[in-house]
């Protein structure tokens, strides 16, 4: 589904091609090029996000991703090539593809000096919502976000992790179906962080699909069924996770064991199975999970 794929052709990777099956695609990219003065930012890019998929964009500091964004959302106009969300072409039909979409800023996107509330208030305004209608979508920010006990408080008070909670509900108090994150967790602790993946799968189960753009691989291995890396302007590949993930030529697996006591335990359950073992070594606890398990997975608002 991507314009330039690594090793994998439409069809294949058991997803239908748009071609083949008419799978719908949510946002359509088309060989888009950004240009900063004599910089190319982003160079010929082209790929399709499926409707219903949580789409990783992956790739370093510089990539092009925020720029894409921009284009995306119709904040930035490209240089060249076009871009289509929802079948709308974002030149020809902005106001359309502003309220299918729901962008979450890279930067933090609030007003410092007033409440939690009143910024939801404010952005719900700016989307069009009034009275009953504008009440009940404030409610839902709050608690998505899990900022009702603070609703009154100015921003300027927050901690990182909930400005950036109260980054996403502004930003989606329109109920759009189509969410895209630029680098969402940046600046949080892995309590706020564990919380923002639960909001943004939540938000996904409910049918709606997800871009989210990061360079922590491990964020988008957590979240993305499918994943596309650009680098230097360009996409690199894109795939389904599975199949990125899955190389044939692969003999190493992580395996999580819950009665085996040492290594020498499953060297020899392993060898009186009759699997023959190259190297075995024994792996601790990711440090989140340490971290996690020692301070819990509650979120750290002052109260
Ligand atoms: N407004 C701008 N004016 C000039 N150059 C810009 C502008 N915005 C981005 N760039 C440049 O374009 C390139 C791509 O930037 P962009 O912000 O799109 O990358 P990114 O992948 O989002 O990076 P990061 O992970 O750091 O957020 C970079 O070299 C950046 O310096
Ligand atoms: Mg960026």
């Amino acid at each position: 589904m991507c314009g330039r794929v690594g090793g994998w052709r439409e069809g294949e990777s058991g997803v239908p091609s748009r071609r083949t099956a008419g799978a719908a695609l949510s946002i359509e990219i088309t060989d888009l090029t950004v240009q900063y003065g004599q910089s190319l930012a982003v160079r010929g890019l082209s790929l399709t996000v499926p409707t219903g998929s949580c789409f990783g964009l992956l790739g370093p500091n510089g990539a092009g991703k925020s720029s894409t964004i921009r284009c995306i959302a119709t904040t930035q106009t490209p240089t060249s090539g076009t871009i289509r969300v929802g079948g709308h072409d974002v030149a020809a039909a902005p106001a359309e593809v502003r309220r299918l979409l729901g962008v979450v800023p890279q930067g933090l996107a609030l007003y410092d000096s007033l409440s939690v509330a009143e910024n939801l208030r404010v952005f719900g305004g700016l989307f069009g919502l009034r009275g009953a209608a504008l009440r009940g979508r404030v409610d839902w920010g709050l608690e998505l976000s899990q900022l009702g006990a603070h609703r009154d408080k100015r921003v300027h008070t927050l901690s990182g992790g909930m400005k950036r909670r109260l980054n996403i509900a502004a930003s989606l108090l329109h109920a759009p179906k189509i969410l895209v994150f630029d680098e969402p967790t940046t600046g949080v602790d892995p309590q706020s962080r564990n919380h923002i993946f639960d909001m943004i799968r939540a938000l996904h189960k409910e049918g709606r699909t997800v871009v989210y753009t990061t360079h922590y691989m491990e964020e988008v291995e957590a979240l993305c069924d499918r994943v596309a890396i650009v680098d230097h302007g360009r996409l690199v590949v894109c795939d389904t996770m599975e199949a990125l993930l899955a190389d044939a030529g692969s003999r190493e697996f992580s395996v999580s064991l819950s009665e085996v006591t040492s290594v020498a335990d499953l060297r020899a359950r392993l060898a009186a199975a009759g699997v023959v073992v190259e190297s075995l070594e024994s792996k601790g606890r990711s440090l989140e999970a340490v971290f996690l398990a020692l301070t819990g997975r509650a979120l750290r608002d002052a109260s």
